[in-house]
């Protein structure tokens, strides 16, 4: 997790070199997340760091038992209707099902192609 380290050197633990403002943010992110909805929108210039950035979050907040969901849909699979939401969801279909209302259960069931649709769209 982070801690007092030298500006510019490697985050410990992420292999992130800076981006002390960016990584305090991160932070600050993962200790709101226990205290109800919250969101980080990482915004750059292309190719800057926002991936580098993402990453060593996702592994702070695996390393802090968090359940991370998590999809990074390609170009390729635009055209595949919620192919995102299946990625999102792996792992934690019957988790994610249980707590539903059956009529939302039941469409989550049909997007993550767990069951065929019945009758027609209201
Ligand atoms: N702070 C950093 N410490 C170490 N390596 C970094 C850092 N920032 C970026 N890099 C390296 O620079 C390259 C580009 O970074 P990254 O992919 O995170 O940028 P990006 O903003 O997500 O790019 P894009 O806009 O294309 O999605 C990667 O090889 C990454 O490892
Ligand atoms: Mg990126």
């Amino acid at each position: 997790m982070p801690g007092s380290h030298l500006a510019g050197a490697p985050v410990p633990g992420t292999g992130v070199v800076g981006r002390d403002r960016e990584m305090a943010a991160v932070a600050a992110f993962l200790n709101a997340v226990s205290s109800g909805p919250c969101g980080l929108l990482l915004e750059s210039a292309a190719g800057i760091g926002k991936t580098t950035v993402w990453n060593a979050g996702v592994a702070w907040a695996a390393g802090r038992s968090y359940t991370v969901l998590l999809c990074r849909p390609a170009e390729s699979e635009a055209t595949l209707s919620f192919a995102a939401l299946g990625d999102l969801l792996d792992g934690v279909h019957d988790r994610a099902l249980a707590g539903l209302p059956p009529p939302q259960r039941r469409a989550l069931e049909v997007a993550l192609l767990m069951a065929d649709p019945a009758g027609s769209p209201p």
